[in-house]
């Protein structure tokens, strides 16, 4: 009996929700650390699930899709249990801690050798500052699909924060009027990828999240980002200084002009 395509990601669904069982919830804390990877595992793979038939994806591709959604942050728990801390400069890097634990619980075995490594690379590799040369052309499909999808979730995270800023938990995330740091500045106006180590402020962090219209692989990616409203809403939060006013320009006409350049469903980038 062939195992379908729906059974094989439901038992990677239920292996997730379990091995985060797994884990000691000692305090409120940690419990809402783990929801709100937990929460975005699965939001991913739905985001990625939204992308993927989009851009027309076979089922055989859209099940790869959706499983590196769902396991791509499978490193998340494992790495707050032992350090506390999500932040992989203090930690570990979460994207090998993932994929080495999906390869050690030998989660991959309803997909052939090569598929496995597709799904192991995109984990691996998700989270990188910049994409890795001398992978294949389909391994480089699928990681550019997990980043634009764990962005787009991001953004929501980002958002809800935001909307719940004045709650004194969150004010923290809100920028007051301190100007963005020249060294980042500098990074997103030549449109480079930019390390979270780099933000010097609150300022800093949200246009990090602003100049990730710059790194964003597929046009449906952007499509979501301007529905949602996402470089908006960051932008009204961030004080109007040169810097900032020059970099939100920047990104808003990338924006548009991606958008505006052709029929939807091709790649953003080719
Ligand atoms: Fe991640």
């Amino acid at each position: 009996m062939s195992t379908t395509a729906e059974e094989i990601y439901r038992r990677l669904h239920d292996w997730l929700l379990a091995h985060i069982r797994s884990f000691a919830i000692p305090d409120e804390t940690t419990r809402r650390h783990f929801d709100l990877k937990r929460t975005h595992s699965l939001k991913v793979a739905e985001e990625i699930d939204r992308l993927g038939r989009a851009l027309g994806l076979a089922s055989r591709a859209l099940l790869i899709a959706r499983v590196i959604g769902l396991l791509h942050d499978a490193g998340r728990f494992e790495q707050y249990d032992r350090y506390r801390t999500y932040n992989d400069a203090a930690s570990m890097d979460h994207g090998a801690l993932g994929a080495a634990i999906v390869s050690s619980n030998g989660l991959l075995a309803a997909f052939d050798s090569s598929e496995a490594q597709v799904i192991t690379q995109a984990i691996l590799h998700h989270n990188k500052v910049a994409l890795p040369e001398n992978l294949s052309a389909e391994a480089l499909f699928f990681l550019k699909l997990i980043r634009d999808a764990d962005k787009l979730d991001i953004y929501r995270v980002v958002m809800e924060n935001m909307a719940a800023a004045d709650q004194a938990l969150f004010k923290v995330l809100l920028p007051g009027n301190e100007d963005a740091s020249e060294e980042l500045s500098a990074i997103l106006m030549r449109g480079d990828g930019v390390n979270y180590q780099l933000a010097r402020n609150a300022t800093d962090r949200l246009l990090m999240h602003v100049g990730w219209v710059f790194d964003i692989n597929f046009r449906p990616t952007l499509r979501a980002i301007a529905d949602r409203g996402c470089l908006e809403t960051i932008a009204a939060a961030l004080p109007p200084t040169p810097r900032v006013t020059q970099i939100i320009t920047k990104a808003r006409n990338h924006l548009a002009a991606t958008l505006a350049d052709g029929p939807p469903g091709l790649p953003a980038q080719s």
